[in-house]
């Protein structure tokens, strides 16, 4: 069993990687959701998450985290994930709310009082997760591992960043000189699972709403990506963390030296990638450079079929 903290911005690959998470419960506890301002602002982004519960009839406790960047002004993506954050599909209002707790003290709280190491899974921009680690670094040592979304050796949101990276570039090098181990899916792996139309009508034959949700987010991020980056379809970054966490050897991982740049013009927010070990620093991250896509896509049709009725 991993115990685990999703920490996120639903953002449509978020909401299908809280999907993966709960309906493998088996393999998954999920101690509890904590979100951050990233895709849109933390509040829309914590109503997301609270809206998949509910479709999902999941009382997994949801924490509203950090509405910005450590250092800077927050940055959104609107063009990618819609006003709401998770245009597309349309669920009603949430029953509940979120917990009182904030979502730095949660992290601090359960990773310090559980019997289990916990595994911190971040989908959004590292700010809540470098929080926690300034407030209480001794939650380090009761932390099993981070297996992140963020970065790559190209970006999307500049030449050089990948969104989450580049929203909070001073939170990653916090994340990144920690010293915990870290599991680090970028853009080099998550573009290469994208979804594209045939994957959408694989998941269109599987009859149950939590599949017909996921076609539906699927469309609604396949055009903006098609839109704004040319690419036939959307890739969904977020859900590598937790299909690696289920099958880690369906994953090419390399044993890398990460370097978070935050003083460059034109490179702020720049994961740099020591493939090839030029600098001689020591490795700090697995970094995932591949992934089987037959196991990948059959794994995740199975997840979506487990909400058959
Ligand atoms: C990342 O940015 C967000 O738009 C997605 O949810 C993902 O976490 C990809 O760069
Ligand atoms: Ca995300």
């Amino acid at each position: 069993m991993k115990h685990i903290i999703l920490d996120c911005d639903p953002g449509h690959d978020d909401a299908i990687n809280i999907i993966i998470a709960t309906a493998k419960s088996d393999i998954f506890n999920v101690l509890g959701i904590t979100t951050v301002g990233g895709n849109v602002e933390v509040e829309k982004n914590t109503l997301n998450a609270l809206k998949v519960l509910e479709l999902l009839n999941s009382d997994i406790p949801v924490y509203k985290g950090q509405s910005r960047p450590l250092v800077k002004e927050i940055e959104i993506a609107t063009e990618i994930h819609g006003d709401s954050g998770m245009d597309g599909p349309i669920l009603p209002d949430p029953n509940r709310k979120e917990e009182v707790l904030h979502a730095v003290d949660f992290i601090i709280e359960t990773v310090k009082n559980s019997k289990e190491k916990v595994t911190l899974v971040p989908t959004g921009p590292l700010t809540n997760i470098a929080m926690a680690l300034i407030k209480d670094p001794s939650i380090k040592n009761n932390i099993e591992e981070i297996v992140l979304m963020g970065g790559g050796t190209f970006g999307n949101w500049t030449p050089a960043a990948e969104f989450n990276i580049f929203v909070d570039a001073e939170a990653a090098e916090v994340v990144f000189t920690s010293g915990i181990p870290l599991a680090v899916f970028g853009l080099d792996v998550t573009h290469q699972v994208i979804a594209t139309d045939d994957i959408v009508d694989r998941v269109g034959e599987i009859d149950n709403e939590v599949a017909e949700f996921v076609k539906e987010l699927l469309i609604f991020f396949g055009q903006t990506y098609k839109d704004f980056f040319g690419i036939n379809g959307g890739p969904i970054h977020d859900a590598c963390t937790c299909m690696y966490l289920l099958n880690p050897d369906m994953f090419t991982m390399e044993e890398v030296n990460i370097t978070i740049e935050t003083k460059g013009e034109a490179t702020y927010g720049m994961t740099v990638v020591d493939l090839l070990k030029t600098t001689g620093k020591k490795e700090n991250t697995k970094f995932a450079t591949g992934v089987d896509q037959e196991r990948f896509w059959d794994t995740f049709m199975d997840t979506l079929t487990l909400f058959n009725k």
